[in-house]
């Protein structure tokens, strides 16, 4: 039973988004989701691995085509997850033919570059060839999270950088090459010709504290300094009742100033357990107040993300119900919060 309720992306001028994997295009779920929400993710099918059979060869696989066709045939657009990230990535990326990790030789340093390279155009190109050029109305891929969690979670380091396989290889520089190849296969070689239509973005999570949010934002206005072709901050947003929702804004007014658009990418918010009513409640005054942020930051922001369409199907469940809806497809105070915050 589908409630006869408001679609969250009706009430708000940006795309309201919701992570899927292809169980959420078929049944019930695919009604909901038609019903509340004008955007999805990939929540795994376009991961890095999630392209390559156990040989390490390249396919455009059943998933990622079933959202792409879901996304084309219901008018959703599909933000992309992810290019580059240091998780959910083959280990023979990072290693030789021998089965060793890769050296900072300048050899070595180059395979990786090309890997790098060949990956982001192999994407590219298999999604243009189904559905056309980037741009064209056939094609709903319109934002890609080029680079994912490269801040470090510490203080530490002078460039406040993640210590992952990408950065002992390359450094700094995997990043800035990462944007400048998938502009030039997003937004050039597969796009309509003249256009700009693959908004690439930065991702982090806990850019809600402060520690992080200083990390991440020295970052970007690096990238900008050096011209990368960098379009948009991500905003993971994986929170808790006990998360100051005016860190939310804290974080969004952090980037307010520089040119570029920013995206809330994987909002979700943990009750705790055990999950009380008194907390469903609480929860759903935290999802008002969090879009009466987002609407109030909506000339910054190109999109808002819940990171799943139901509680059960959350990756975060154990720390009680952290999603919009139950798993009777039944809209949550959460969801009344979220479409009250007006
Ligand atoms: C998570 C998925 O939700 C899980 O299904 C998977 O097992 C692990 O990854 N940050 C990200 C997302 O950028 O890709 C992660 O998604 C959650 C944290």
């Amino acid at each position: 039973v589908i409630e006869d309720l408001t679609g969250i992306h009706e009430t708000t001028d940006f795309p309201v988004g919701v992570a899927i994997d292809s169980r959420e295009t078929v049944g019930g779920g695919a009604e909901l989701l038609t019903r509340h929400f004008n955007q999805i993710t990939p929540e795994n099918h376009m991961k890095p691995e999630a392209w390559y059979d156990d040989e390490g060869n390249f396919r455009p696989h059943d998933q990622a085509l079933a959202m792409m066709d879901f996304a084309r045939d219901n008018n959703l657009r599909v933000y992309g997850h992810v290019l580059v990230w240091h998780s959910q990535t083959p280990d023979w990326f990072f290693q030789d033919a021998a089965g060793q990790p890769l050296t900072t030789s300048a050899a070595h340093q180059q395979l990786l570059r090309e890997r790098l390279r060949t990956h982001i155009f192999a994407v590219a190109e298999s999604l243009a060839q189904r559905y056309g050029k980037f741009g064209s109305a056939t094609n709903p891929l319109y934002a890609f999270d080029a680079v994912n969690e490269v801040v470090s979670d510490s203080g530490e380091y002078a460039d406040g950088l993640r210590r992952s396989e990408w950065y002992r290889i390359l450094g700094e520089s995997f990043i800035d090459l990462t944007f400048e190849y998938a502009d030039e296969a997003f937004n050039d070689v597969h796009a309509v010709k003249g256009s700009d239509p693959v908004a690439l973005f930065i991702n982090d999570y806990n850019t809600e504290q402060s520690g992080k949010l200083a990390r991440y934002r020295a970052l970007v206005q690096r990238l900008i300094a050096r011209g990368v072709p960098i379009d948009g901050v991500g905003h993971q947003f994986h929170v808790s009742l006990a998360t100051p929702v005016s860190s939310l804004e804290t974080a969004l007014e952090a980037f307010a100033n520089l040119p570029v658009t920013q995206a809330v990418t994987e909002l979700d918010v943990t009750t705790g357990t055990p999950v009380t009513q008194a907390k469903l409640i609480d929860q759903g005054y935290y999802y008002r107040d969090a879009f009466r942020i987002f609407r109030a930051h909506s000339d910054d922001l190109l999109a808002v993300t819940v990171w799943g369409l139901t509680d059960g199907r959350s990756w975060r469940s154990g720390n009680g119900a952290p999603l919009l809806f139950d798993d009777s497809l039944r809209a949550k105070p959460a969801y009344h919060g979220a479409v009250d915050g007006q």
